[in-house]
């Protein structure tokens, strides 16, 4: 059975309740009525329920009426929620009007839905930018304890099997923290082994990436990786990872025995984690067209409850793929 066919058979047994906020857009009313129709979670949708009622018969999905609509302009807990977000926010200044009115918003409703227990995740994204999904996870749901930034994961299928765990690569971070400091980037680290056990269900091998192997050449850059490397390393001393490392000495034996003679990752990573968001994004894009590589993500990290925000060019299949990772990360909180 492939990874995501398993991820769909966890999700099964989890029947965990997932929020999609983007109730307008046609892709997310068909993603939500494969998951209803495959049994993969309890979908949430938010919106008008007339509008959706007649979206969904004009587009001729069966299942929808088995979703949960809750329509934020008749909402029965609003206050309730507003008064949490002002205890929440009470060191910004928030005022119960303006939490009212930021409810209004679904990226915001479904947020607080999931920080107030009625809700174990969501997935947006598919007609929102990826700040306007975050800005709210960030400042309601916070980060997980001794976690501070929160990342982006892809999950890499490349068509070449020699390549980390039969042709599965995880590559960190590609979507969110674009200037990590040398402790961000260890705690980016330390997410995404868990992510690599927890979906990809893979013991990690981690490469900390840079344009230098073991000191071939010097810059502050460089120190960042090589000291987020002994962070991570401290903060757990299990962790198979090594640093800093070059693209082709991480993946490849022959390399890698020569730039970094005695590593037991080098040449053999299957988790990638990137110095940057530039890089992270870049390459993840690179290696999706030119190896005609499948990427699977962003799923993000760091998270106390799992929110995932969708490319906007992301097809049905994407956004059911993103509601059944939800869930398993929801299940495993
Ligand atoms: N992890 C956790 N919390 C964070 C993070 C992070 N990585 N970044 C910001 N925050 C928190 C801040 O501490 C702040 O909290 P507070 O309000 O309680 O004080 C809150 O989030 C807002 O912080 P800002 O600095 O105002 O954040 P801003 O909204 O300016 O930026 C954002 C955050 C939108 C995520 C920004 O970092 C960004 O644009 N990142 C790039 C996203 C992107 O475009 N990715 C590429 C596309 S995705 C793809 O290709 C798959």
């Amino acid at each position: 059975m492939d990874l995501i066919s398993k991820i769909k058979e966890n999700a099964r047994k989890y029947q965990q309740r997932i929020v999609l906020p983007e109730s307008h857009d046609e892709r997310t009313l068909k993603a939500a009525d494969i998951a209803l129709k495959d049994n993969l979670a309890k979908i949430i949708l938010i919106g008008n329920k007339e509008k959706i009622t007649n979206d969904s018969k004009k587009l001729g999905l069966g299942q929808i009426n088995q979703a949960l609509i809750i329509d934020p302009e008749n909402f029965t807990k609003s206050n309730q929620y507003a008064e949490l977000m002002v205890e929440l926010r009470k060191s910004k200044g928030l005022t119960k009007d303006e939490a009212l009115k930021l409810l209004k918003d679904p990226l915001y409703l479904a947020t607080v839905m999931i920080k107030s227990g009625d809700a174990d995740g969501e997935v947006a994204g598919a007609d929102n930018a990826t700040g306007d999904v975050l800005r709210p996870a960030f400042q309601y749901i916070k980060t997980l304890p001794g976690i501070s930034v929160v990342s982006g994961t892809f999950l890499m299928f490349l068509k070449n099997k020699n390549f980390g765990e039969d042709g599965l690569m995880i590559f960190a971070d590609c979507a969110v923290h674009p200037c990590p400091t040398a402790s961000e980037l260890a705690e980016i680290a330390i997410s995404t082994a868990k992510t690599a056990r927890a979906i990809a269900g893979i013991e990690p091998r981690i490469a900390m990436l840079s344009f230098s192997t073991k000191g071939s050449a010097k810059h502050e850059v460089v120190d960042k990786v090589r000291i987020a490397t002994e962070l991570a390393q401290k903060m757990d001393p299990t962790l198979q990872i090594d640093g800093e490392l070059q693209a082709d000495a991480a993946i490849i034996e022959a390399i890698g025995q020569k730039k970094a003679p005695g590593s037991k990752i080098a040449g053999h990573a299957n988790v990638l984690i990137f110095p940057s968001l530039e890089a992270g994004n870049i390459a993840y894009k690179l290696v999706q067209r030119l190896a005609d590589a499948e990427a699977i993500g962003p799923i993000l990290q760091g998270l106390a409850a799992p929110i995932n925000d969708l490319s906007r060019g992301c097809s049905v299949n994407d956004i059911v793929d993103l509601i059944a990772i939800t869930a398993n990360q929801a299940a495993q909180k």
